[in-house]
């Protein structure tokens, strides 16, 4: 199978990559800005690699599209304080360029995965976000942090119409928070420049106290990349089509916590790690208001727990790494290497 990732040196893209190259053999066709995650696969006989611009290098892409069997669209700005400092370019980036290969893929009828959003739910005042029923709600237009979702739900409606009207096989994933090596830049000192798990191990780091919004009462399930690579991995094998047509939340609903528990629990877990004693001994905490940390253009979501229940059944899919263990394979990934990837230019460019 050859599989076309966009947004290959992300996150996720760097994670799906290696799981793919180590465990099957698919050929994986990949385009970025920047290679410096996936550059130890260079020579790799079922690895190709253009360092470009999706919006710059429109002919090759169309011309991957075409070739590859599955195309998985994943650049996209993911930081919130992006959404409220530069609105436009998410909605060009993470509407326009990527509305633009899901065309491409209708036209070539090339079967796309594409990442949708936990942010597209919204403040969905649901006790568990289900992917077909729960309603998605969002704030006034004043209120750029939603520019992300929308771009993001506007897509996924556009992707459901062309399944039905043209054709077109699609996924939808909604990852939950996911966390794990390699999620953003560590060294980016700037607030909101990341997020919030990278945003407070650089604080913690540089020894700088670490911000809680709002007091950090607002709670997320953060689910271990692992776990979501094993999703997306059962999603690329579509056993007997049970993928198609699906939209799936992807995220560990046990691992629901404020962002105060994570602070805290960061810093527990540093002072685990041999030589980082002190410095989270010293670690600082402080509040900050939501306006002053992101502007008055931001919203905050105070609660997000997936229903996974479609996941469960259709990919026979359960996350299972617990939140600790999460956070502190995250935090060894970071404090364990001297090198660390830096594409960060205030925001994240791959999800
Ligand atoms: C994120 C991003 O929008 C996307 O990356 C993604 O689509 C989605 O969630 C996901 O991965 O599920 P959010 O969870 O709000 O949204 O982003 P973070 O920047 O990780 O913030 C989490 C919470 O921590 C927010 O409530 C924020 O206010 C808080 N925070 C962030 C702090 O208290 N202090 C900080 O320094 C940074």
């Amino acid at each position: 199978m050859d599989i076309l990732i966009l947004g290959v040196n992300g996150f996720i893209g760097s994670h799906l990559t290696a799981e793919i190259l180590e465990k099957t053999d698919w050929t994986v066709h990949g385009m970025d800005l920047s290679s410096d995650r996936i550059g130890k696969w260079e020579g790799h006989k079922r690895f190709r690699f253009l360092e470009g611009d999706i919006d710059i290098n429109h002919e090759w892409i169309a011309y991957h599209v075409r070739k590859c069997d599955v195309c998985l669209p994943l650049v996209a700005i993911a930081t919130p304080a992006s959404y409220v400092s530069h609105p436009l370019e998410v909605f060009e980036l993470d509407f326009e360029h990527n509305l633009r290969v899901v065309r491409q893929c209708a036209k070539y009828k090339t079967r796309v995965i594409f990442p949708s959003t936990s942010e597209v739910y919204g403040m969905c005042p649901d006790d568990e976000f289900d992917e077909e029923s729960s309603p998605l709600v969002y704030g006034p237009v004043t209120k750029s942090r939603w520019i992300y979702a929308c771009a993001k739900q506007l897509l996924d409606r556009v992707i459901l119409a062309m399944g039905r009207d043209r054709n077109l096989q699609y996924t939808l994933f909604r990852p939950f928070n996911w966390i794990g090596p390699n999620l953003d830049s560590i060294h980016s000192a700037k607030e909101g420049s990341s997020r919030v798990v990278t945003q407070f191990l650089g604080h913690l780091l540089r020894e700088e106290p670490i911000t809680l919004v709002d007091g950090g009462s607002q709670r997320r399930c953060f689910t271990h990349i692992d776990d979501g690579i094993d999703a997306l991995m059962r999603i690329l094998k579509n056993d007997k089509g049970c993928a198609d047509s699906g939209i799936f939340n992807i995220g560990n609903p046990k691992n629901d916590h404020s962002i105060k528990e994570l602070a805290q629990t960061m810093v527990r877990l540093l002072g685990e790690c041999k030589g980082y004693e002190k410095i989270a001994k010293n670690a600082r905490i402080v509040e900050q208001s939501a306006d002053k940390y992101y502007g008055g253009q931001y919203q905050d979501v105070v609660r997000r727990v997936p229903s996974i229940k479609r996941a469960g059944e259709k990919l026979g899919w359960t996350p299972k790494i617990g939140f600790d263990e999460a956070v502190r394979r995250t935090i060894a990934s970071y404090t364990e290497t001297s090198t660390q990837p830096d594409t960060s230019e205030g925001w994240s460019v791959a999800r």
